[in-house]
């Protein structure tokens, strides 16, 4: 199978370009400013669908020769992408069937990009048609290494609510349940007295008058995200017909709830994601953090690539704050820490037109004579010197379950708070891993575990009886477990698992939950009695196995277990019955990394101790990263080699400029 690496050396440096926004006398210029930053690899024709076939099966591929000859010929190699993503005027006018529909039945307009349905036959012929002429076109030029199918599937139409979906989803629930009776046992219908006559009568959840059927609206998220992939997949199989180069499209992990990339994993030749910092949030270089490994996750542990983030602001926010002096270069040295081969930027040079005029850019308006292209060029020379760090891996002995089925699941209506949500819970659970330095990997709930000394498991809702078992089986086998409140509740068609809550953990936690008794919006509970204060959730633990860590000393469950533990086979599970936030500062015990600390030490999970919260450290192979994100120095004991970016030698410590970044290749002996 194709694969990495896509350049011949290092680490690809370049970002999406868009050329046909500008007159030819312009590339000249471009080219130019590209070997001066060191890019050496460029994203091309993204939205280039309406120069390339200005009328239906008219095709004119001469600009598109000209620019990719003139990057081939000054060393720039390109990721030519299909430009499926916005299909042209015309496509739209002569196929109105093809229009997006969204839940309230309107018509989705047009003069904007991915307004078409995914599940439109006339769409699939048009993008597999003009991804075939490219690939037969390009395929044998030697700048092109690699394609970039479409652009960011189910951004702004993941799904559609239109005629020609619903019979396409009659087809694929036909597919999954054979008949249907079996689909109206799955769904279980005979709640409100909803059962189907026949698959003819199912109609996409469509804007309903009250709670829908929470089953159906499962299945039409992996209909919907099964539409998007047979979509790649036909694009990818007429540039595969040509071309033997590796194929991606870039994803938008974790900020598009709706696609599920596990499902999507095993399409790909190379992992790619894009990534975007919410510019509002106080120390989103945690959240930059998680998409990285959840990224690297995804990719199997395999190296992949950042094909998008910004210089700078983006214009799509409230408020596009800009990043900070030093920001880019950590952010960018962050994903490459956490597995990423590439830095890539949207986008090459800021486009004067439409609804992105206000986004960053390598090149900004401003031009040369500016900082943040001084930034860019120094950046590009920094990630010459990383070269050696291509194609390492990153390892971690502690794995957090993400599935989108569970949260997709969780945010359904009418569960027993609105408070409790899935990206919240993770996103705490991570921060308090990341606040202790711990490295992690993110997993299914049914992949292999063997790897890991913990997992953990943060508020998911939905398990299935395999990955329930798997679970077991991990803490049988000598592994640790830690879950979260609401875990284990329903099964795959979001059907509350037979007896007692939690259904599928009962047996591994040893315990169950008699009632939920969720709190009112801000409502707080106290846990033990050092300071510990749980939120939105309590409920009341009934041991069978299990013994008290932990009691609520407050709220409806006083004196009953809030934090528990289950010594099972040659492992333990711990169960937190209720929502602790990440404590904040290098000493904190509070709240979630009190009880995180003492299930990492029994699990034996190495970790630095006694750095500051501000501090990022981990290894990517040999390479140990160092990135200080907060205003003072910080030194680091216990580090020895040579530093890859500044050329030092750190004998015993590192010192870690506020706001820097160190990377040390220990000796070769060491
Ligand atoms: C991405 C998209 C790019 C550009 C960018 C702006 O989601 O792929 O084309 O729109 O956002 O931040």
């Amino acid at each position: 199978m194709p694969g990495y690496p896509v350049l011949p050396e290092g680490i690809a440096y370049g970002g999406d370009y868009n050329p046909e926004q500008w007159p030819e006398e312009v590339w000249h210029e471009d080219v130019r400013l590209m070997r001066e930053a060191g890019v050496n690899l460029v994203s091309l024709g993204i939205f280039g669908w309406s120069l390339l076939e200005p009328e239906e099966g008219v095709y004119d591929f001469g600009r598109l020769d000209r620019i990719i000859d003139l990057l081939g010929s000054s060393g720039i190699r390109v990721d030519l992408a299909t430009p499926t993503s916005s299909p042209p005027t015309w496509f739209r006018t002569a196929h109105p069937g093809s229009h997006l529909v969204d839940r309230a039945g309107h018509v989705v307009a047009g003069g904007s990009r991915h307004s078409f349905c995914p599940s439109s036959p006339e769409y699939a012929a048009a993008s597999e048609r003009i991804a075939g002429r490219l690939a037969a076109r390009y395929a044998g030029h030697p700048a092109v290494v690699m394609w970039h199918v479409h652009n960011e599937y189910g951004w702004a139409n993941a799904r559609c609510y239109c005629e020609t979906s619903a019979e396409a989803f009659r087809d694929w629930l036909r597919e999954r349940h054979g008949d249907v009776a079996a689909l109206n046992a799955a769904w279980g219908t005979t709640f409100w007295g909803l059962t189907y006559g026949s698959f003819h009568e199912v109609e996409p959840p469509r804007l309903a008058p009250a709670g829908q059927l929470t089953a159906l609206q499962l299945d039409y998220a992996r209909f919907s995200v099964d539409a998007h992939i047979a979509n790649f997949r036909r694009e990818r199989d007429a540039i595969r017909r040509f071309s033997d180069l590796p194929v991606t499209t870039n994803f938008m992990i974790p900020n598009c709830e709706p696609m599920d990339y596990w499902r999507w994993a095993g399409e790909v030749d190379v992992v790619s994601n894009d990534h975007y910092l919410d510019a509002g949030r106080a120390e989103g270089h945690i959240e930059l953090a998680m998409a990285a490994d959840l990224t690297r996750s995804v990719a199997g542990g395999r190296p992949w690539m950042l094909m998008e983030h910004s210089t700078g602001a983006v214009n799509w926010q409230p408020r596009n704050l800009a990043k900070r002096p030093g920001e880019m270069r950590r952010n960018s040295l962050a994903h490459v820490a956490r597995g990423s081969d590439s830095v890539l930027f949207f986008q090459w040079r800021a486009s004067r037109y439409g609804a992105e005029k206000f986004h960053s850019a390598m090149l900004p308006h401003a031009g040369t004579d500016s900082e943040l292209w001084r930034d860019v060029v120094a950046l590009g020379a920094e990630l010459r010197e990383l070269a050696p760090v291509r194609g390492s891996r990153v390892e971690a002995e502690v794995a957090l379950v993400w599935d989108w089925e569970s949260y997709w699941a969780l945010e359904l209506e009418w569960r027993p708070s609105v408070d409790l949500r899935f990206r919240e819970r993770v996103e705490a659970y991570y921060e308090a891993l990341w606040r202790e330095h711990v490295t992690v990997d993110f997993v299914h709930p049914a992949a292999d575990l063997s790897a890991y000394r913990m997992v953990v498991v943060p508020s998911s809702y939905l398990l299935t009886e395999a990955a329930g078992k798997n679970l077991h089986r991990h803490v049988e086998a000598g592994g640790h477990l830690l879950v979260s409140c609401f875990s284990g509740i329903v099964d795959e068609n979001d059907t509350i698992h037979p007896g007692a809550y939690p259904g599928v953990l009962r047996d591994v936690l040893g315990l169950s939950v008699e009632e939920f008794h969720p709190l009112p919006e801000n409502g707080t509970v106290a846990v033990g009695d050092d300071g510990l204060t749980g939120r939105i959730w309590s409920e009341r633990v009934r041991l069978a196995g299990a013994r008290t860590v932990r009691a609520f000393t407050g709220g409806p469950d006083a004196g009953h277990p809030a934090v528990t533990r289950h010594e099972l086979g040659a492992g333990t599970a711990w169960y937190v019955a209720t929502a602790l936030d990440p404590g904040v500062g290098p000493d904190t015990d509070g709240d979630l990394r009190a009880i995180l600390r003492a299930a990492l030490d029994a699990a034996g999970v190495s970790r630095p101790r006694g750095l500051p919260d501000t501090l990022e450290i981990l290894r990517r192979g040999r390479h140990l990263f160092l990135l200080n994100h907060g205003d003072e120095p910080v030194t680091v004991p216990g580090v020895s080699g040579t530093g890859v970016l500044d050329g030092a030698e750190y004998a015993g410590s590192a010192t870690v400029p506020a706001g820097g970044v160190t990377v040390v290749e220990p000796a070769p002996d060491a």
